[in-house]
């Protein structure tokens, strides 16, 4: 088995860092131009996480590619982390919105499109009403605060390194079994105790224990978690997770948002999840700031009974912009044109092409890594064993490699998410683009053998 040697990795990271700064002159001054007038130089803070010494500042993007300030092309695989799994501005889209914006962008009146929208989604997912928000965060916000309301009880259930956006009560981690604020979260406004269980992903003892207390408005779960590495679900998880649920009172709701890259219903209709709710953000307007919950008839009955009309503006759900005519535009193009049955397939084929070249190459090097694949996303984690569980699988990040890897790929013309090892398909990506990751990952996998 590869052991990676630490000093070779320095050595050729410095070597890489050096690269991607000479090659990047126009970025680099931009970036620091951005230190006068943006917070650390960039619109938001996460952007500082990319490989080089600066983010590469973008002029153009179009379907799975997109050139930087400086003239470079790179091989997207990281598209917007499921922003853009639709490909960058979808011709169909693009011309859509054209129109749209010619004639009126936000009324706070409803326009036609939501209800194709509406209908289209009901047909996706199974559930009977949706309504919409400009973020996914908000969803799921909004989601838990109607769970709240119907169920009258206080808390929520997260998984142990789940992400579902900037949510208070998920930015919660567990530390030698006990919950509180997950490492890095930013002024929390209490501690996330109060108002959150934690449990580990694919283990349903510690579920039921959790649900035991009758104090849990909800459990909202991605059905294969995908921002700690892809975590599948084993047999029967959420068959029996669905069951324990029902039996202790608490919701399900599914956060779509990521696991759309399963098929055009996501993982709920690819499984049969029955969620009380649904929350599907990023992709669902190619980008467009927009996202959709949904919920059954059952939880629209329960909220509705408990909502007067003289406060249905100030209730925790809103948002001046939700539900404006541009962003249902753009869904509805989106999901009429672009995440169709046809491009589902032809991404998919194009990630099983992924996951075959990485493990090939995996295997070939004798790597302790494994490859795992959801749909139209794939990613690799450094560990043998596919992990089970948040906790799992961040035993087995390397911060170092991961910006290795990362940066080794950014020079040679492919860009990965800038948080672990994902890569995402859309209609536009190509055998090429696949195979040329294939071979730069060899290619750094040699390098860190031999250098
Ligand atoms: C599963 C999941 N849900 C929700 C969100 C939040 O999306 P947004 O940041 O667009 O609100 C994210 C963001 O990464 C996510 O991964």
């Amino acid at each position: 088995m590869t052991i990676i040697d630490r000093k070779k990795m320095e050595n050729l990271q410095e070597r890489e860092a050096r690269r991607f700064v000479a090659e990047h002159p126009r970025s680099a001054a931009l970036y620091e131009r951005a230190q006068n007038s943006l917070l650390g130089g960039v619109p938001m803070n996460w952007m500082k996480k990319w490989a080089g010494a600066f983010p590469v500042f973008v002029k153009s993007a179009k379907g799975a590619h997109f050139t930087c300030v400086d003239g470079r092309d790179y091989v997207d695989l990281c598209l917007g982390d499921t922003g853009a799994m639709t490909g960058h501005s979808p011709e169909v889209v693009v011309e859509t919105l054209m129109k749209r914006v010619r004639e009126g962008i936000t009324l706070m009146l409803p326009s036609e499109d939501s209800l194709y929208v509406g209908e289209d989604l009901k047909k996706r997912f199974g559930l009977a009403y949706w309504q919409f928000t400009l973020t996914a965060t908000d969803a799921n916000r909004f989601s838990i605060r109607i769970a709240r309301e119907i169920t009258q009880r206080p808390k929520i259930l997260a998984f142990h390194y789940c992400y579902h956006g900037t949510v208070d009560e998920t930015l919660a981690g567990l530390k030698d079994g006990v919950v509180g604020p997950r490492r890095g979260n930013i002024g929390p406004p209490v501690n996330p105790a109060e108002t959150t269980r934690v449990v580990e992903f694919n283990d349903l003892n510690a579920l039921e224990d959790a649900l035991k207390h009758h104090d849990v408005a909800c459990i909202l779960a991605e059905p294969a978690m995908t921002n700690v590495g892809i975590i599948l679900p084993e047999k029967d998880y959420w068959k029996e997770a669905r069951e324990l649920a029902r039996r202790y009172g608490a919701l399900l709701i599914a956060d779509e948002t990521h696991t759309i890259c399963a098929g055009p219903g996501g993982c709920t209709a690819e499984w049969k999840l029955e969620p009380d709710m649904l929350v599907f953000g990023k992709a669902i307007g190619s980008g467009i700031p927009g996202a959709a919950y949904g919920c059954t008839e059952e939880v629209a009955q329960r909220i509705g009974a408990r909502i007067n009309l003289e406060d249905c503006d100030v209730g925790g759900i809103g948002g001046t912009l939700a539900g404006n005519a541009l962003s249902l535009a753009a869904m509805r193009a989106t999901l009429e044109h672009v995440l169709t049955a046809k491009n589902f397939e032809k991404m998919i084929a194009l990630a099983v092409r992924f996951n075959d070249g990485v493990s090939t190459e995996i295997k070939k090097h004798g790597l302790p890594w494994n490859v795992q694949r959801l749909g139209c996303r794939a990613e690799y984690t450094f560990c043998e064993k596919p992990p089970r569980n948040g906790g799992e699988s961040t035993a087995a990040t390397d911060f170092e490699l991961e910006r290795f890897l990362h940066l080794y790929a950014l020079n040679r013309g492919v860009l990965l998410t800038p948080f672990h090892n994902m890569a995402l398909m859309c209609p536009e990506t190509t055998k090429a683009d696949i195979d040329l990751h294939t071979k730069i990952l060899a290619e750094a996998a040699g390098e860190l053998r031999t250098a």
